[in-house]
């Protein structure tokens, strides 16, 4: 199977939900477990929560674009923002890392991307906004892929 999807949301808490469920809904056409599907929907929302409070907090509004894209068995996602970037990559993806203690952050959005996906990369620099990619490779498709190919 091969599909893609492009998705651009302004940065507003609202449109969390809203690209939650377009994940999701992509990645449903591998026809995950149950389980597969929470985690990969849980990932994207950690990442565009990430892209709309942390990436424009230096300037204001702007858009967050969500790119998905399935080949055979594998679903991957890019979440990027073109906003304020991320200074230490190594140091941001630390559990427990957090820039904004005070907003009752607990650090996790990395750390739940990388238990949940079976890749993340991050791609940031200061000012140079950050594009986030992750992948899951789902189990009943490949299984799939295999037994057609017998
Ligand atoms: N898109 C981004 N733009 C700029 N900085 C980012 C971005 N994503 C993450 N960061 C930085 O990386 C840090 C760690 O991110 P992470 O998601 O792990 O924790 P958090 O967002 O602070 O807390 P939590 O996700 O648990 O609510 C953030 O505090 C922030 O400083
Ligand atoms: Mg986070």
């Amino acid at each position: 199977m091969k599909n893609e999807m492009r998705l651009e949301i302004l940065s507003i808490s609202e449109n969390e939900a809203f690209a939650r469920a377009v994940a999701g809904a992509f990645a449903a056409q591998l026809n995950p477990t149950l389980e597969e599907l929470a985690d990969i929907k849980m990932a994207v929302s950690e990442a565009v929560t990430n892209a709309i409070i942390h990436g424009y907090e230096c300037d204001g509004k702007r858009m967050v674009e969500i790119h998905g894209v399935i080949r055979g068995s594998v679903v991957a996602f890019e979440v990027i923002d073109q906003g304020c970037g991320i200074d230490d990559v190594d140091q941001a993806r630390e559990p427990f890392y957090t820039s904004k203690p005070d907003l009752e952050r607990s650090g996790m959005g990395f750390t739940v991307m990388e238990t949940f996906m079976d890749k993340v990369e991050v791609t940031s620099g200061k000012d140079k906004g950050t594009k986030v990619f992750m992948l899951k490779a789902i189990k009943a498709a490949k299984e799939r892929e295999t037994s057609d190919h017998e």
